[in-house]
């Protein structure tokens, strides 16, 4: 990875302006180092995605790429600011969609040599678990992160910026590719995550019991595979004239959410209890389930440590968190080169 030193760590206000393209979600952002995050936006194309079941890599880079640049613009006015005003660039330089990404990183780097500021790309998963400093009450370094998203599962000790251990990671299907993936079993369109969880509410806690898996093996890995087999069992079960009646539906969800919740809970507990960390921080779009939240808030309360994450909208993709990560790498002096590289797959402990 090309990156530089731009010169000295900056003392002064830095306005940055963040934009994320990685997958689905079109984000913008601009964050003041002294103020906080003044404008940010998000532009989701599910609706464009949601027909066929998944997300087509050519149209959301298509849709990024009719998208960026207006809202770039309207959020540096709706921050009351004027180009000259920004002082960084921050874009998602992976993991992710290679055409998305280029589309961000291609308009980033752009417009970081017309305005001649330094730019950066930014790992999203660092993005991603930084979201928390955001919020008004901020972590400290170290904390133990648990990063749940649509393509990751992750335990990670963070002991400061780019000090970044991997504990835990999935052995097949991250925790939201397993909501999205029953989701779709239960006709709840794509993604599925939220409808499965809103559906959930209405369903009986004692009428299936799925099983938890890993957590009778030591380690933290993590395996959601089997979960998505164990609905379609389900379904396939219960189906009358290929119809599965709403209640069932409503139950298969309960009963599945409470199985992923748990077994993201005693992985967390074993996880706090190895490195002897005494917060934790939840990251990524799983990170918005109000049934994790309480779950591991109560967690939390037991084992007297303190739990911290994003507000709902900064769970899933945004920009605020790319020009966050990026504020935070620019102020320290780093920055890239010119040349417009992106990674589709990086491990986040390569950073
Ligand atoms: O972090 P994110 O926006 O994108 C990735 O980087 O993957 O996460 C999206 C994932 C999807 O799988 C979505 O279904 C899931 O987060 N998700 C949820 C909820 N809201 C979003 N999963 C469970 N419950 C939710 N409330
Ligand atoms: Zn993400």
């Amino acid at each position: 990875m090309q990156r530089v030193r731009c010169g000295a760590r900056r003392e002064y206000t830095m306005r940055i302006l963040g934009i994320e393209t990685s997958c689905d979600e079109t984000g913008v952002a601009i964050y003041d180092h002294v103020n906080g995050l003044l404008a940010h936006a998000v532009y989701t194309q599910t609706a464009i995605h949601a027909p066929f079941g998944g997300v087509v890599p050519e149209l959301a880079s298509r849709d990024h790429l009719r998208k960026l640049l207006p809202m770039v613009h309207s959020t540096i006015q709706q921050a009351g600011l004027a180009p000259q005003q920004i002082d960084g660039l921050a874009y998602t330089k992976g993991p992710g969609l290679a055409g998305a990404l280029l589309v961000g990183a291609m308009l980033g780097r752009a417009l970081a040599f017309a305005w001649q500021i330094p730019a950066i790309g930014v790992h999203h998963l660092e993005g991603h678990l930084l979201a928390p400093f955001l919020e008004p009450l901020p972590p400290d370094f170290p904390f133990v992160a648990l990063l749940v998203s649509g393509g990751h599962t992750e335990l990670i000790k963070v002991e400061g910026i780019g000090q970044y251990t991997l504990i835990g990671d999935t052995l097949d299907d991250a925790a939201g590719e397993a909501f999205d993936k029953t989701a779709k079993l239960l006709g709840l369109g794509y993604p599925g995550g939220a409808a499965l969880a809103a559906l959930a509410e209405q369903g009986d806690p004692n009428r299936f019991y799925f099983p938890r898996p890993m957590i009778d093996r030591p380690g933290l890995d993590f395996s959601f595979s089997g979960l998505k087999t164990y609905a379609a069992n389900i379904c396939r079960d219960h189906r009358i004239d290929n119809e599965i009646n709403e209640q069932t539906k409503a139950d298969i969800a309960c009963a599945f959410q409470a199985a992923v919740v748990e077994t993201l809970v005693v992985k967390c507990r074993r996880a706090i209890k190895e490195t002897g960390m005494k917060r934790l921080v939840i990251a990524g779009g799983v990170g918005a389930n109000m049934a994790l939240r309480k779950a591991l808030q109560t967690l939390a309360e037991k084992l007297q440590i303190t739990l911290y994450f994003p507000r709902m909208e900064f769970c899933t993709d945004n920009g605020a968190m790319i020009a966050y990560a990026g504020c935070r790498r620019l102020m320290a002096g780093e920055c890239d080169d010119l040349s417009v590289m992106v990674h589709p797959r990086w491990p986040l402990d390569e950073l």
